[in-house]
C-alpha cells in the first residue's frame, strides 16, 4: 500500500488513540497465566500484539475477541500446553522476546520463529541471562538471531546486571522470575517503561522495587484474574503530538492516553522545544496513569536528545527527527546506537528520507544531527518496513510542500491500525473535529502536573 499524503491546513482537532501497544503485549500474557477469566478493554489488535495472542492460544489458552479491542482472556493457573507447530511471532520483536521468557519456564519445547526483518534482530540480550536462570535456549541463526529454540527447565532466580536499557529484556526476565525457584532481580543502566512490574503488582504479583531502582519478582505465584482497560499508546499518539507542535497555532488534543512517567519524556522534549504542552492525569486507578495531553503548536527549536532520556523516546525519536527537521536550529540524538537494530536500521532510513524530502543531516554511528528549519518538498519515501518510519514521514509530509508518497506503508498496521483515517483528519478540515476547549482543572505546565492518586 502506498500512503499519499499532502500539506496539512490548519490543525485543531480532538483525538483518542488505539491502546498501548506495550501494556496489550503484558496484560493478555499475565491474564493468560492467572487464576480465572480476565477482561481486556483498550486492546491494541494490532499485527504485532495478535503475534502474542496467537501464540498464547497456540500454547493453549482460550482467547475470544468479542470487539476488535476486547479480549476475553481464559487464564489457567500458569498451565500451557506444548504448541502443536513452531510460534509465529512476525515482525514482532516484543512478542518473540517476551515469549522467551514466559517458555523459558515450561517444561516443553518450543519453537519461535520471525519473519525476515525479525530474523535480523539480535535475540542474545534475552538469550544470555535465560540461560544463567537454567533455561536450555538456542539462537539458531547466524550472530544470536532467530529462530529460537526454548527448552524450558527449572529456572533459578537470578541477580542480572542488564548491559543494555531494555524493557523487552526487563519483561523477559521477570515473566521467567515467575517460574523460577526463588528471587529474579535485574537492574537496568537507566530507567525503561514499567509496565510489566505495573501489571504484575495490579494482578497481585508480589514484586519489590529496590534502592538501587532494580526490580525484583518472587517466583511460584499465580497471577490473580482481573479485568483490565489498556490507555491509548502515547508512541502512537506522538505522532500527533509533534504534528500540533510544529505547526504555530495548531491545536490538538489527545483524550484516554496512558501516562505512565516512564513513557512520557516526549511531552518534556516537545516543551523544551518550545510548544506548550499541557498534560493531566484523571485516574491511576489500575495503577497505569491515564489522561488528557493537550499540545499547541509554535515555531520549535531544536535540542538535545542524548543519555538517559533515550530508553524513555526509543519509539519516538523517528518522529522526533521529524520534529528536529522543522524546528529552528540544530537537534541532535546521541546514545541512540539501539535504534540501529529496531524493525529497520532507523538511524540510516531517518537520515536517507529527511535527505530525500530537503533537510540537511548528519548521520552519526549512535545518533543524528539534523539542521532546520527545513522547507520539506514532498517526495516518494520508502517505509524500510518499518512501521513508525512509514508514520514518522507521513507526518513529514502534513509539513511539505507538494505531495509525499509513502512507499510500503501496510506495515503501519503492526502498531497503529486506523493511522490512515486519523492522517485523512489532519489534512481535510471538513473532518476535523474540533477540539473543545480544555478544562480550568488542566495546569499551565508540566512541571506543575495534576496527579489524582
Ligand atoms: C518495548 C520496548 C522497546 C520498544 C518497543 C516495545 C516493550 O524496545 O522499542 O517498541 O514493549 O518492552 P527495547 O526493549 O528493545 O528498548
Amino acid at each position: 500500500m502506498e500512503l499519499r499524503v499532502k500539506r496539512a491546513p490548519r490543525i485543531d482537532i480532538e483525538i483518542t488513540v488505539p491502546g498501548d501497544k506495550s501494556i496489550s503485549h503484558r496484560a493478555v500474557i499475565i491474564a493468560a497465566l492467572s487464576n480465572g477469566v480476565c477482561v481486556l478493554n483498550g486492546f491494541l489488535p494490532s499485527e504485532d500484539c495478535m503475534h502474542t495472542v496467537n501464540a498464547l492460544r497456540a500454547l493453549g489458552i482460550q482467547i475470544e475477541q468479542p470487539e476488535r479491542d476486547t479480549l476475553v482472556v481464559h487464564g489457567k493457573r500458569r498451565v500451557l500446553t506444548p504448541p502443536k507447530k513452531e510460534i509465529d511471532c512476525g515482525n514482532s520483536g516484543t512478542t518473540m522476546r517476551l515469549l522467551a521468557g514466559l517458555l523459558a519456564g515450561q517444561t516443553f519445547e518450543s519453537r519461535l520463529v520471525g519473519d525476515s526483518g525479525l530474523s535480523r534482530r539480535p535475540m542474545d540480550r534475552v538469550v544470555a541471562p535465560l540461560r544463567k536462570m537454567g533455561a536450555h535456549i538456542l539462537a539458531e541463526g547466524p550472530e544470536q538471531t532467530p529462530p529460537l529454540c526454548v527448552r524450558g527447565g527449572s529456572l533459578h532466580g537470578i541477580h542480572y546486571r542488564s548491559p543494555i536499557a531494555s524493557s523487552q529484556v526487563k519483561g523477559a526476565l521477570l515473566f521467567a522470575g515467575l517460574f523460577a525457584k526463588g528471587k529474579t532481580t535485574v537492574v537496568e543502566p537507566s530507567i525503561t517503561r514499567s509496565h510489566t512490574e505495573l501489571l504484575f503488582n495490579y494482578f497481585l504479583v508480589r514484586t519489590a522495587k529496590n534502592g538501587d531502582g532494580s526490580i525484583s519478582v518472587f517466583g511460584d505465584q499465580v497471577p490473580e484474574s482481573r479485568d483490565f482497560t489498556i490507555p491509548g499508546d502515547i508512541s502512537s499518539a506522538a505522532f500527533w503530538l509533534v504534528a500540533a507542535a510544529a505547526q504555530p497555532g495548531g491545536h490538538l488534543l489527545v483524550r484516554e492516553i496512558g501516562l505512565n512517567d516512564t513513557r512520557t519524556a516526549v511531552l518534556g522534549i516537545l516543551l523544551r522545544m518550545g510548544a506548550q504542552v499541557r498534560e493531566a492525569v484523571e485516574g491511576v486507578d489500575q495503577l497505569e496513569p491515564h489522561g488528557i495531553v493537550e499540545v499547541t503548536g509554535i515555531p520549535l527549536k531544536g535540542t538535545v536528545i542524548q543519555g538517559k532520556e533515550v530508553p524513555q523516546v526509543i519509539d519516538e525519536l523517528p518522529i522526533l527527527a521529524v520534529a528536529g527537521a522543522l524546528a529552528n536550529g540544530t537537534t541532535i540524538i546521541r546514545h541512540a546506537e539501539e535504534l540501529r537494530i529496531k524493525e529497520t536500521d532507523r538511524i540510516a532510513a531517518i537520515a536517507h528520507n529527511l535527505r530525500v524530502m530537503g533537510a540537511k543531516v548528519a548521520e552519526m554511528n549512535d545518533g543524528l544531527e539534523i539542521h532546520g528549519p527545513a522547507a520539506l518538498h514532498g517526495a516518494r519515501v520508502a517505509s524500510f518496513g518499518d512501521h513508525r518510519i512509514a508514520m514518522a514521514f507521513a507526518v513529514a509530509g502534513l509539513f511539505a510542500e507538494g505531495e509525499t508518497i509513502i512507499q510500503d506503508a501496510d506495515c503501519i498496521r503492526e502498531s497503529y491500525p486506523g493511522f490512515e483515517t486519523v492522517l485523512e483528519q489532519f489534512t481535510n478540515p471538513k473532518r476535523m473535529q474540533i477540539s473543545t476547549p480544555v478544562i480550568g482543572s488542566l495546569s499551565p505546565a508540566r512541571a506543575e502536573r495534576v496527579e489524582e492518586a
